[in-house]
């Protein structure tokens, strides 16, 4: 089944049937003040933090889902009847699938009037259109650039022949405290802090109890304000629902202006509407001082919600300011894009896969319909991977979390497992204990910072100075020595890895005395890129250490081979998991993917661990990140994967984020139908016409999908905050598209599914425009025999690996190159 489809031309996703299986939903605005809101217009909002910012108040898994939110309510004020811009709450029959209307049809099988509804989900904003009996409406909901207000747009039009009276209410639930712990759990307390006022034709509200924020205002222009209510429960009414307020059905709000118990913010317009006419109501709020001078924590003044309102309360300005979010994100998005014989690889890499990654960077794993914006810690393994997705369309801003978060290393290499942004004092941080560190947290770093430098070319990085989380510091170069040096000095009895609180899988404790192989191939994939920009930046006795390093581990790597594929690990009672010899939790994705990755093992060993996955764990919807899953202990190893039902999550489920490594993994080894099949095993858009199985956004990545063990098998979940955004990115367009920066120049690697002929990737590389066609007549998977630029041949950097390396000497901005596979 289809809820909607990609508008790839105007970067939207169109949602047709609003009554999708679980909520589709959409992020708005910045990191200054940013929101989310669903396909029934549920969600939120937020000032810095939704932890500690929260603007519009939302309860989490709710029963009706996704309220409150920002909802716009109708009413014709001839006969009473009454209903939503957005579908939900009120909930009419929808046309054409409620009630047996056929298409078209304004009313159902029983003679009611039905709905047509439709949003339209774009980057930055959402556009709700909806016709009832006659009355067109379009609600467009956006934070403006740089900005720390919303607007709630809508035009209201009579299609009918006859004159219409049409009220318009609004309507979102405002929270009491700017915590939102404090605000939705703390009753005896939030409950008596807000005062709610109208003052000046706007809603004010003020929380007394805090200094260091401002008030939050609300105001509306296009009509007069005809009503108002700040008191929920007055617009509500008792035992009521959103579905049919109480102020709504009587057609009038009632002057409410709440002190203490719950406020909401309802401004209401009435609007005479000749026939074919339309009109325009701005609703908007923000975070402003109306009265005082008022400063927030950086010392950067807001202005006062009427000083904004003002200046951008007109259609005018509504159409420019949106018009500047979609040429914003165009902008974000011109770095790469791609047209390959996939559609749906198109639209997600050229849309939503790249806006995703940039939402994963922005809101780590903090706030979202399951993540209620109360961490707003950074962990430290998620951040320093989400990174990696946005590094050739963002530098800048990646260079300062980048910054920040080598700044959560510890002096002794390990890292701390959360660095909050907001607090955190570099050089001043407690050190963690050993059995707090997580074995591969730092090990994320020399990826990360390897692909900086090449992707920037600014070789120089490595050698800032940047203190330890803890005490002391060193150069960026020495941090990555570091992380090494902290596993080495960290290996267990048999001379892996030990796993401590965790290894990448946060369900599996080895502690300080059973073992990761995991981390054992994360580090030794970390020698490797060491060793490597060491060699690129004339660091020769580094090189030499980390080759040395390399070559000690060996003996051990080996030592962790299974016959057929690599162990998961080693228990402290010497009992090994992911191992034949046991019944359940045989093989795991992990290590046999990362030995794949790390180049650190003989071909012939990566090639049979990975054809094991294949085997052992691949499904339809992906590949499931262990097998059997476990429903009983094993001995020694801290298995807190064991409170998931089997097939959920970590325990057997398809964790989307391990898929990711699988595209890359075979990319590496050249097997390019095995990349592209793992690349579409999870592909979101592959589940555009199987909605009703994969439930969730086809539009976005999900944490994972229940695995084959379980009764859920293909449903997703955990939409949008997830480390699969980054690295599946980095897979398809790296590893399978194959066009990846290195230090020297740009390589172009492809390792592509038969039958595809071509594609073209344009890119934008150390400020150059390149428009990269790849030509494939004879259908191979990899490797390329020539390379021209606006015809005339280059000379390929020849240095025996796959692909051509095209030196950054001979690109100019501008440049096409036609890459022939052969
Ligand atoms: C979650 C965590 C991530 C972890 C993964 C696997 O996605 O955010 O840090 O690596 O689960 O357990």
């Amino acid at each position: 089944m289809q809820y909607g489809h990609f508008d790839d031309a105007a970067r939207e996703y169109v949602i047709t049937r609003p009554d999708t299986p679980r909520s589709w939903s959409n992020y708005l605005g910045s990191r200054l003040y940013g929101g989310i809101i669903t396909q029934g217009a549920g969600g939120y909002s937020f000032y810095k933090s939704g932890g500690t910012g929260r603007v519009l108040r939302f309860r989490f898994n709710g029963v009706p889902q996704d309220e409150p939110g920002r909802f716009l309510y109708m009413r014709d004020d001839a006969d009473g009847d009454f209903w939503s811009a957005s579908w939900q709450p009120v909930g009419k029959p929808l046309r054409g699938i409620d009630g047996g209307g056929p298409d078209g049809d304004a009313t159902d099988a029983k003679g009611n009037p039905t709905q047509a509804s439709s949003v339209r989900h774009g980057l930055g904003y959402s556009i709700f259109n909806s016709s009832y009996r006659g009355i067109d409406s379009e609600a467009t909901f956006f934070i403006p650039q740089g900005q720390a207000f919303e607007y709630w747009s809508v035009k209201v039009t009579n299609t009918t022949a006859k004159p219409r009276t049409i009220s318009l209410f609004s309507y979102a639930e405002l929270s009491n405290e700017w915590n939102y712990r404090q605000d939705l759990e703390n009753l005896q307390y939030s409950q008596y802090v807000v005062v709610c006022r109208m003052r000046d034709g706007m809603l004010h509200r003020v929380n007394s109890t805090r200094t260091h924020t401002s008030e939050l205002w609300f105001g509306m222009t296009g009509a007069d304000v005809a009503g108002f209510d700040t008191d929920r429960d007055a617009f509500l009414g008792a035992y009521r629902t959103q579905s049919a307020p109480l102020a709504v059905e009587r057609g009038a709000c009632s002057g409410s202006e709440t002190t203490g118990d719950n406020a909401c913010a309802s401004l209401q317009a009435r609007l005479e509407l000749a026939p074919g006419e339309t009109r325009q109501v701005i609703y908007m709020m923000g975070v402003g001082a109306p009265d005082a001078s008022w400063k927030d924590l950086d010392g950067v003044a807001l202005r006062p919600g009427r000083e904004i309102m003002a200046e951008y309360g007109t259609p005018e300005a509504v159409d420019r300011e949106l018009h500047a979010i979609r040429e914003e994100w165009r902008e974000f998005l011109a770095p790469l894009q791609v047209a390959t014989p996939d559609e749906q690889m198109n639209s997600m890499i050229n849309v939503w896969h790249a806006y995703q990654t940039h939402m994963t960077f922005n809101w780590s794993r903090g706030v979202s319909l399951i993540e209620a914006g109360d961490r707003d810690g950074l962990g430290y393994r998620d951040t320093v991977q989400d990174m990696l997705a946005v590094i050739h369309a963002i530098p800048d801003a990646v260079r300062e979390r980048l910054d920040m978060i080598l700044t959560g290393q510890t002096e002794e290499g390990g890292a701390m497992p959360l660095v909050k942004p907001l607090t955190h004092r570099p050089g001043h941080e407690k050190t963690p204990t050993l059995e707090q560190y997580r074995s591969d947290d730092p090990l994320w770093l020399p990826i990360t910072v390897a692909n900086f430098v090449y992707e920037t070319g600014d070789v120089a990085y490595l050698d800032t100075v940047l203190p330890y989380a803890d005490h002391g510091e060193a150069t960026v170069f020495e941090h990555l020595k570091q992380a090494i040096h902290f596993s080495l000095g960290h290996l267990g009895n048999n001379g892996l890895v030990q796993g401590l609180q965790a290894d990448w899988n946060d369900c599996i404790q080895f502690g300080t005395t059973g073992e990761s192989m995991f981390s054992t191939f994360l580090m030794a994939n970390g020698c490797r890129v060491v060793a490597e920009l060491a060699e690129q930046t004339g660091r020769a006795a580094d090189a030499e250490w980390a080759r040395s390093v390399l070559a000690g581990l060996a003996p051990v790597l080996e030592g962790a081979w299974d016959g057929e594929w690599y162990i998961r690990g080693i228990s402290s009672t010497g009992a090994k998991l992911g191992s034949k010899a046991l019944d359940e939790g045989q093989i795991y994705l992990e290590p046999n993917v990362w030995a794949a990755i790390s180049q650190t093992v003989p071909e012939a060993r990566a090639i049979g661990a990975m054809d094991s996955v294949h085997e052992r764990l691949s499904t339809e919807h992906g590949v499931a990140l262990c097998a059997p899953a476990h429903t009983k202990e094993v001995p020694g190893v801290g298995l807190s994967l064991l409170v998931f039902p089997v097939g959920h999550k970590e325990n057997g489920g398809i964790f989307c984020h391990a898929n990711s490594w699988t595209i890359v993994a075979e990319g590496i080894l050249g097997r390019g139908d095995r990349a592209y099949e793992y690349y579409r095993g999870f592909l979101p858009a592959k589940y555009n016409d199987q909605a009703e199985l994969h439930q969730v956004e086809p539009y976005v990545y999900c944490q994972f999908t229940h695995g084959p063990e379980s009764p859920r098998f293909g449903q997703a979940r955990n939409p949008w905050l997830t480390g699969t955004a980054s690295w599946s990115y980095v897979g398809v367009t790296q590893y399978i598209l194959g066009v990846r920066p290195e230090l020297d120049g740009l390589r172009i690697d492809p390792c592509l599914p038969e039958g595809w002929d071509g594609f073209q990737v344009k890119r934008r590389f150390r400020g150059m425009n390149l428009t990269i066609n790849v030509v494939n007549v004879d259908g191979l998977a990899t490797g390329v025999s020539s390379v021209t630029i606006d015809d005339i041949e280059v000379a390929p950097f020849d240095d025996g690996k796959r692909g051509a390396l095209v030196p950054v000497e001979a690109l100019a901005d501008g440049d096409v190159l036609t890459v022939t596979m052969g």
